[in-house]
């Protein structure tokens, strides 16, 4: 369903996005009746259940200060798109602000940049009062992806995690780990998110060391020279796996507790597998 996906040596143009992400939504018409992707010809809107969302869109020139090759970016394009703050309803639009959670959408379409991969920014969650970040949960629901975290204090880098996933895999962002997604393939990523939705996300970190500890470049994991001691990096697996879309969690929204309320982390997140 996917065999109209075009392998991408330069940066694609709008129109190319455009009919890419059109047959995806012609794929995903088949194969998720619940889940409907649409894009009009004059601007690029998500229909999620019967609404529209409109992305925030970052582009190849604002990752430039996390980039492995700055200089080896020639051209500017859409990096990847952003919808925040999805629902399908009004009641359950409710019942996640009611929670104080967002569920979001990304989609990153294949590219590269001097041989690294197309990558999100990445950022960190700020500590709550209890001296824990937020943790967030992520679900790729097309394509595969590399999620890195890492877990930082007074300046240094004590550990990295690289996580490999596929479609239908959760890969959890725990408490004080940053987090960036790559899309490691030539077709296109999408991921949705939980997260609190009371934080506002900090950027710094990867800004003042371009970008994570470790890039992927060819395939490669190559250590960040910017940052002065790195750590060996492991590699992790996903958090578990999911059939069907994590969004329909909202209906049972008690078992992502865990992620409002980092304190009570050890604990709540037990429940997100109890049925
Ligand atoms: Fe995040």
């Amino acid at each position: 369903m996917f065999a109209v996906f075009i392998l991408f040596p330069t940066p694609c143009t709008h129109f190319e996005f455009r009919k890419i992400i059109m047959d995806f939504y012609l794929g995903m018409q088949k194969d998720q009746k619940d889940l409907i992707f649409s894009l009009p010809k004059s601007t690029m809107e998500l229909q999620f259940g019967d609404l529209f969302f409109k992305p925030e869109i970052r582009r190849a020139i604002d990752l430039k200060p996390v980039l492995a090759f700055p200089e080896k970016l020639i051209s500017d394009f859409e990096a990847y798109y952003m919808f925040r703050d999805i629902y399908e309803s009004d009641e359950d639009r409710e019942a996640i602000t009611r929670a104080r959670l967002r569920y979001d959408f990304t989609i990153i379409p294949p590219a590269e940049i001097g041989g690294e991969n197309v990558k999100t920014y990445g950022h960190y969650h700020p500590e709550n009062s209890f001296g824990l970040t937020y943790p967030e949960i992520y679900q790729v629901i097309e394509g595969e992806a590399l999620f890195i975290i890492q877990r930082g204090e007074w300046g240094r880098v004590l550990d990295c995690v690289a996580i490999e996933a596929e479609k239908g895999d959760l890969v959890l962002v725990p408490p004080n780990f940053g987090h960036v997604t790559i899309n490691p393939t030539e077709e296109v990523l999408l991921t949705s998110n939980w997260v609190c939705r009371d934080f506002t996300s900090i950027y710094e970190p990867y800004t003042n060391l371009r970008g994570a500890c470790y890039y992927y470049l060819g395939g490669e994991w190559a250590k960040n020279p910017k940052y002065s001691e790195v750590p060996p990096l492991r590699f992790g697996k996903p958090f578990g796996r999911m059939k069907e879309e994590m969004y329909y969690l909202v209906a049972e929204i008690e078992r992502l507790e865990f992620l409002s309320d980092p304190s009570k982390f050890s604990e709540s997140i037990e429940k997100f597998w109890k049925k």
